[in-house]
């Protein structure tokens, strides 16, 4: 369950009065939500079938029998929102087989020469995902990829060993599919692919490190119903945007969910950041960062808020030496912290969940990609296109010619 309790260290900025101007907005926008137009991201079945989630669910035993390594090919939301939830809930050390290696997500030779050389001794398992199917960073891992995976298996072996996750028709990889048979994926539609961490996209890596996805989907089935908690949130960023704030910081206490800030860079920068407006999305993994960008939040340009995710009730070490648990010390930073920018000029709204666990975590999930929603909204600007991205791509592949 998450618990918003942002007012608590914003209150020095944003006042009753300042929400008052946007009843009316607040109204149409909910409305949209819970019964118009963009209902559609309260279901699960934009997100995922029941068919899709039982073969999600098959093809994750088979994997795990068959392979030491499952290479998961992609990039931006076809790559982002696993890794985050993974690292969120995985234990860093003894992790459970097969092993799972993303690539495809950069053009850096010293890391592809050493996953090919890693995965050449190993079985192996690849999912390719990409809903275009025609993005340059996938599309390079998928070739370099398949040279040693086609030296390592014959024909029939290899057909089942590529999976690929990519639009229902369009693009090269489903005309792969198509011809060659293998095993695949549907991205819906209507879910862009930083909205996509609950579909097949980001659910089969996520299933395949031993995570449960049908906790993590009811997670998020609990912010279904929670659209005003997310507009709340939407509203306190646009006032702070409005008030000068030009930067959000996702700070964290545990470093887990440092990849999780990154998935939250990527869903709010690529959402709301066009047309010459949107907070800049960055983040702190604290207390490390308080040691470093620290300074600059309490005492830099006052450009910068804070939306600070905690967690209530985590595991723990007693620290005989200060008479204290090491969580609850960590939770004093929190606050204390919180306490000294909200009385300098940095406003720290705080998000907590009760536990780090599937549900919450499915939870945080929905309610931050409605807000992403609802803030491009406020902003006036086209929440599911991302311009700036695709001018880029473009360019790549006019060069290439
Ligand atoms: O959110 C987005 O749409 C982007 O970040 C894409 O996920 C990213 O560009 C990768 O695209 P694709 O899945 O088509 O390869």
């Amino acid at each position: 369950m998450i618990n918003f309790d942002f007012h608590k260290y914003v209150n020095k900025t944003v006042k009753k009065e300042d929400k008052v101007t946007y009843l009316d907005r607040a109204k149409e926008i909910r409305a949209r939500f819970v019964d118009g137009d963009l209902s559609y991201w309260n279901k699960l079945d934009t997100f995922v079938s029941k068919e899709e989630l039982h073969k999600i669910i098959d093809t994750t035993k088979y994997i795990k029998a068959n392979c030491d390594v499952f290479v998961v090919i992609g990039i931006g939301g076809s790559y982002m929102g696993a890794k985050a939830v993974i690292e969120a809930l995985s234990p860093t050390f003894y992790r459970k087989s097969p092993e799972i290696i993303f690539l495809g997500n950069d053009l850096c030779a010293e890391e592809y020469l050493e996953v090919l050389d890693y995965i050449k001794e190993r079985e192996v398992i690849v999912n390719v995902i990409s809903k275009s199917g025609t993005t340059l960073e996938p599309s390079v891992a998928y070739h370099q990829i398949m040279k040693v995976m086609k030296d390592k298996y014959n024909e029939d072996e290899l057909k089942t060993r590529i999976i690929m996750t990519t639009d229902k028709e369009k693009g090269d990889l489903r005309k792969e599919v198509n011809e060659v048979g293998y095993t695949s994926f549907v991205v819906p539609d209507n879910v862009g692919g930083r909205f996509s961490v609950l579909t097949p996209v980001g659910l089969l890596p996520i299933a395949v490190a031993g995570i449960n996805i049908v906790k993590l989907l009811n997670g998020a089935t609990e912010s279904f119903k929670r659209v005003d908690r997310a507009l709340e949130y939407a509203i306190i960023r646009d006032i702070l945007y409005n008030k000068g704030k030009k930067i959000e910081s996702f700070t964290v206490y545990n470093a887990k969910l440092a990849y999780f800030t990154e998935w939250l860079k990527q869903l709010f920068g690529e959402t709301q950041g066009k047309d010459g407006k949107g907070l800049y999305p960055t983040s702190c993994v604290n207390t490390r960062d308080l040691h470093s960008l620290g300074q600059f939040l309490q005492d830099g340009t006052d450009l910068i808020f804070e939306t600070v995710i905690g967690i209530e009730k985590d595991v723990t070490v007693r620290l005989d030496e200060y008479d204290i648990e090491l969580n609850s010390l960590n939770r004093i930073a929190l606050d204390m912290v919180a306490t000294a920018h909200n009385n300098g000029h940095t406003p720290s709204g705080l998000i907590t969940i009760d536990e780090k666990n599937e549900e919450t975590m499915g939870e945080l999930i929905h309610f931050f990609i409605l807000a992403a929603i609802m803030g491009a909204i406020l902003l006036d600007v086209n929440p599911f296109d991302q311009p700036g991205v695709e001018d880029y791509k473009k360019l790549i592949q006019q060069e290439l010619k």
